[in-house]
């Protein structure tokens, strides 16, 4: 684990040296950017990284640019040594642990990634500002680490599409794939901010998830059907406070019309207690 960017860089280097030393002739570097608080969804996508390339690079990084002035950036889940034993028993040792100052030496920076209109809608309605700034810190973790693939969550569905929107209006050179959501057993999503959850919130928590099945189970009657499905198991937990039950199309984020045929993604964010969460189903609507 380094906190460094001279250091990472240099051992990313080594590391392709020693695979073309193994006899592999152009290894590819795979990065997967977390905030930590480790659990079975990261390790699930380095797992996934390890099959499509050959050095895997994990950052860990509580990025101050993308959390608002009232969000949970002073408690956000912290334990990079059991972050850092968690990687390491899957043979990951390319940690980049960078401190605030180490990426922001100015405090601040004067130059941001803006996500636009596609990052104002949902999660960049109720967090103004937490796309441009979660953008630019992957746009500098990508230099940083010049990964030739990027691994991200369906989890948090609107920032893979504004990253590989970033990809590709900026002509990054790296690709970028996304894995399917890790749930648990009884279908909430799993989340660093899961660990606020008491046991009864915990419980109130499985609405988003089971509000989203409901909508699979109607997607046969149309975006209106699994719509309105998801909204009544919504409607029958008091205990939470919905943001957001929205349908949008995967290719432009926007939302759908009625009668819409074809792929959609369902989406939710609710407060539970404090605790803001988000899930999304895909379904296939005819
Ligand atoms: P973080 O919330 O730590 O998530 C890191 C990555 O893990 C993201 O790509 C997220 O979508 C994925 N992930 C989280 N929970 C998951 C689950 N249950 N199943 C599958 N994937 C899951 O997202 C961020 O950090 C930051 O915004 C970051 C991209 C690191 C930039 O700061």
């Amino acid at each position: 684990m380094t906190d460094s960017i001279t250091t990472i860089r240099a051992r990313i280097q080594d590391a392709r040296r020693e695979a073309e030393a193994r006899g592999i002739s152009s290894p590819k570097v795979v990065l997967v950017p977390t905030m930590g608080a480790l659990h079975d969804g990261h390790l699930t996508l380095v797992d996934h990284a390890r099959t499509l390339g050959d050095v895997v690079v994990v950052s860990i990084f509580v990025n101050p640019l993308q959390f608002g002035p009232n969000e949970d950036l002073s408690t956000y889940p912290r334990t990079l040594d059991v972050d850092v034993a968690k990687l390491a028993e899957r043979d990951v040792h390319l940690v980049f642990a960078p401190t605030a100052a180490e990426m922001y030496p100015d405090g601040n920076v004067g130059t941001r990634v803006v996500a636009g209109e596609a990052g104002t809608t949902f999660e960049g309605r109720t967090r103004p500002g937490h796309f441009d700034g979660m953008l630019t810190v992957v746009s500098k973790l990508f230099h940083i680490v010049s990964p030739d693939i990027a691994v991200f969550g369906e989890k948090d569905r609107q920032q893979l599409f504004l990253v590989k929107r970033m990809v590709r209006d900026l002509n990054i050179p790296v690709e970028v794939h996304g894995v399917p959501i890790v749930r648990a057993e009884d279908g909430l999503a799993l989340s660093s901010r899961n660990a606020f959850l008491s046991d009864e919130e915990r419980q109130s928590a499985l609405t988003l998830s089971r509000a989203l099945e409901a909508a699979v189970a109607a997607e046969a009657r149309g975006i209106d059907a699994a719509v309105a499905a998801a909204q009544s198991v919504l409607d029958g937990e008091s205990a939470i406070e919905l943001d957001y039950l929205a349908a949008v199309n995967p290719d432009t984020f926007g939302p759908v019309d009625s009668g819409y045929t074809g792929a959609v993604v369902v989406l939710v964010a609710a407060k539970v207690g404090s605790t803001r969460l988000i899930d999304n189903r895909t379904l296939a609507v005819s």
